[in-house]
């Protein structure tokens, strides 16, 4: 029997989000509701509402979610009812080039649940934020969007490790491959460039230098973990890290704001055949100009980070489990927890710079 749940809804463009009863059908093949118990305010579901992703209103927002499973389709085997679970964005098909090839975090071809949920009041189809739609007591998602893990963790520090910290812990351990005794700065210290210092912090880097503009931010920072911090508005951040790194430059950067200009510093702040990764998201018209023979001459690696390069089969259970040993305060990127009635707000204060994440619980 298809459920009537609350969820929060962007109705159109700009519009302020509201609390409408939502349709959740039963799970078919491949799929499960999920009861959700926590989901982060990101970005991105801001992104939707200003229709900065696309124009497929009305969406179904919340997409950094925990929760535990309630039904599952005929075919589900990975996950069942009373499993808890970590939401994620892609599920992995298993067949495409880059799965065939043993590397399924690049996976090509990921997939959401096929049925659609509605609005109960007018029928019409939600698109939910990122195939997962959780600022709502139940959601339809593919099985393969669901990571077991540890059900002692709290829901609303489970829950972030399905987009924003996953992505800026991966950036520093899977996409930038830090090392022990690496030196690493991070520019833009939201709630990615911080859940990158705490993953180069996990990974053994000697020096973590944090950048930012607001100093709110870099003592943000310094309690994840970074060892030096740098006001980009005060100082320039590309000789202040190279003299805080012998005169040479990090082994890995990490950009975490999404602009030209601080890819460029990035860019200079590395040392020769270190690597730049970004993770940061630009907008469309951005573009950026180099030197081709700097690109050449200083050798080393560009990257790119999407979602962390995680893969939630692997990544999820392994952090949660760090966090519950006392290794990795995924704690800490709680700034606090709101009611399904608080997202707009939330967003204000998102757009401030007050918050690391708000959660909602519920
Ligand atoms: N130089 C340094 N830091 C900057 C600059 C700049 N020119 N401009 C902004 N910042 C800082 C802000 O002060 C803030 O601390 O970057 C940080 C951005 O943090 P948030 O707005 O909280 O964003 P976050 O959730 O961390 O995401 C960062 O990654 O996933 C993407 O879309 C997301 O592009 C965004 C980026
Ligand atoms: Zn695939
Ligand atoms: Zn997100």
């Amino acid at each position: 029997m298809a459920q009537e749940v609350r969820g929060v809804i962007a109705p159109g463009k700009d519009e302020p989000v509201r609390i409408e009863t939502i349709v959740v059908p039963d799970p078919g093949p491949g799929e499960a509701v999920v009861r959700i118990q926590a989901c982060g305010v990101c970005h991105t579901d801001l992104h939707y509402k200003q229709g900065g992703i696309n124009d497929d209103f009305p969406f179904l927002l919340g997409h950094e979610a925990a929760g535990v499973v309630e039904s599952v389709g005929d075919d589900v085997t990975d996950v069942a009812p009373g499993d808890f679970v970590v939401l994620n964005w892609r599920a992995v098909c298993g067949k495409c080039r880059a799965c065939m090839r043993g590397r399924p975090w690049y996976c090509f071809d990921t997939h959401n649940a096929k049925q659609k949920m509605t609005l109960a009041s007018t029928g019409q189809e939600l698109s939910p934020a990122l195939g997962i739609g959780a600022f709502a007591e139940k959601t339809l998602v593919a099985a393969g969007q669901c990571t077991k893990v540890d059900p002692e963790v709290s829901p609303q520090v489970a829950g972030l490790l399905g987009c924003g910290v996953m992505a800026g812990i991966g950036a520093a351990i899977n996409t930038g491959n830090v090392g022990r005794g690496d030196s690493v700065a991070v520019i833009g210290c939201g709630g990615v460039g911080d859940a990158a210092i705490a993953g180069a912090r996990l990974a053994g880097a000697a020096k973590i230098i944090a950048v930012d503009i607001d100093d709110r931010k870099l003592e943000t920072a310094r309690s994840m973990g970074a060892t030096h911090t740098v006001n980009s508005r005060t100082s320039d951040p590309v000789e202040a890290i190279r003299g805080l790194t012998g005169g040479f430059g990090a082994d890995v950067v990490i950009e975490a704001v999404g602009r030209p200009e601080t890819y460029q510093q990035a860019f200079y702040a590395r040392d020769l055949a270190g690597t730049v990764v970004l993770v940061g998201v630009p907008t469309p018209e951005m573009k950026l100009e180099l030197p081709l023979l700097d690109v050449f001459g200083r050798g080393g690696s560009l990257k790119s980070s999407w979602y962390g390069d995680c893969l939630p089969s692997r990544d999820f259970p392994m952090l949660v489990d760090l966090h519950q040993q006392g290794r990795l305060d995924l704690g800490a990127f709680v700034t606090e927890t709101i009611q399904l009635d608080e997202v707009e707000k939330a967003f204000e204060r998102m757009h401030k710079g007050d918050v690391l994440r708000s959660v909602v619980v519920l």
